[in-house]
């Protein structure tokens, strides 16, 4: 069930910008990134990544008791609801809200399941019930959150004492996986192994420059992409206890099996996390001019408002093709933290 939340003092608007449909809050943008088809296709295959093979086809990790009777569970900044309408329909027994800014896509209508929109969670108070949900859940929100301390703090105050909460998110800073072995021929091709790693930096400078420009304007508009060293402390801060924290690598170069470098075995989960990133984040579209158009739908509004200087249009479709390339190549060790 969709349900337009009565929320008289947010405005949501949208508007389309270089070909993409932003979402507009009060008459700003409260949401760097668009808002459209292209972006839920996106974050509905972010979301395979995590819960399929990630997670290995889990919802949630959290010990919730589904014969028990009913829990509720909450996700905040639900985006499509894909998490919602899947565990609603696994679990009638559930309830599940989500809240979220701006409609999604038309679900097919669960009775346990209630998206709730517009709900700004930047605000210092939601429509819901404290000390109410079984489970709370914050997926990808790196990027929307203003102020972690009191978002973390106000999904304490929305569980039931003893209630779960379950953080994932993705930390884009671009890293090399050290125990990599070249491929002969790029060994001779360099000149050695020190002339190989010189290059492979080099080659991958554009990827790091925008991370770092991205992350700049990210924090100069208010809502930072670096995903919070502190996280812990700040869960701690915010009342929780027996934290528990799992790292999971996205490989642009899964490491091979048996000492096969070129192991492309499609039904190992490293490699379907491979795909599906490189799918959501780098892929070139045919039918789009050829243009990597999540990656510019990701970076286009952050570098051309919010850089110092702002990177003109042309700029950061450049910037976005090169990293692209980059790293959806096989040929560069890159990986990414989830
Ligand atoms: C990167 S998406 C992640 C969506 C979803 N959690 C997932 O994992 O697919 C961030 C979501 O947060 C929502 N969002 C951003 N700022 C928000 C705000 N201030 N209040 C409510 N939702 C917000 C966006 O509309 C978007 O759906």
């Amino acid at each position: 069930m969709r349900d337009s939340h009565q929320a008289p003092d947010l405005r949501i608007e949208y508007y389309q910008w270089e070909g993409r449909r932003y979402c507009m809050v009060n008459g700003g943008i409260a949401y760097q990134f668009p808002w459209d088809e292209i972006e839920w296709e996106r974050l509905d295959m972010i979301h395979c990544l995590i819960h399929d093979h990630a997670l290995d086809k889990r919802s949630y990790i959290s010990p919730l008791d589904a014969s028990s009777g009913r829990a509720k569970i909450l996700d905040v900044g639900c985006g499509t609801g894909i998490f919602c309408y899947d565990v609603g329909e696994a679990n009638p027994n559930f309830d599940v809200i989500g809240i979220d800014l701006a409609d999604g896509p038309k679900g097919v209508a669960i009775p346990n399941v209630q998206i709730m929109t517009p709900v700004d969670f930047n605000l210092p108070e939601w429509p819901l019930r404290p000390h109410d949900f079984d489970l709370i859940r914050n997926a990808h929100l790196n990027g929307s959150v203003t102020n972690w301390e009191q978002h973390l703090r106000k999904c304490f105050h929305y569980l039931k004492s003893g209630g779960f909460f379950e953080h994932i998110d993705i930390d884009f800073t671009p890293r090399l996986r050290l125990e990599y072995t070249p491929p002969r021929d790029e060994l001779v091709a360099a000149g050695g192994y020190q002339r190989w790693q010189e290059k492979l930096m080099e080659e991958i400078r554009p990827v790091q420059e925008w991370w770092h420009l991205m992350q700049e304007a990210s924090h100069r508009m208010g809502r930072p992409l670096t995903y919070p060293s502190n996280m812990e402390e700040m869960l701690e801060n915010a009342g929780f206890d027996r934290t528990h924290h799992e790292t999971f690598r996205i490989h642009m170069v899964p490491p091979p099996v048996d000492g096969d470098i070129r192991e492309e075995d499609g039904n190992r989960a490293e490699v379907k996390m491979e795909n599906l990133f490189k799918g959501a984040m780098f892929q070139f579209h045919a039918n789009r001019a050829n243009r990597p158009v999540d990656l510019e739908g990701l970076t286009m509004y952050l570098l051309t408002q919010y850089c110092n200087p702002p990177r003109s249009v042309d700029e950061v479709r450049k910037r976005c093709a090169d990293v692209a390339r980059i790293c959806n190549s096989r040929r560069r060790p890159v990986y990414f933290n989830l």
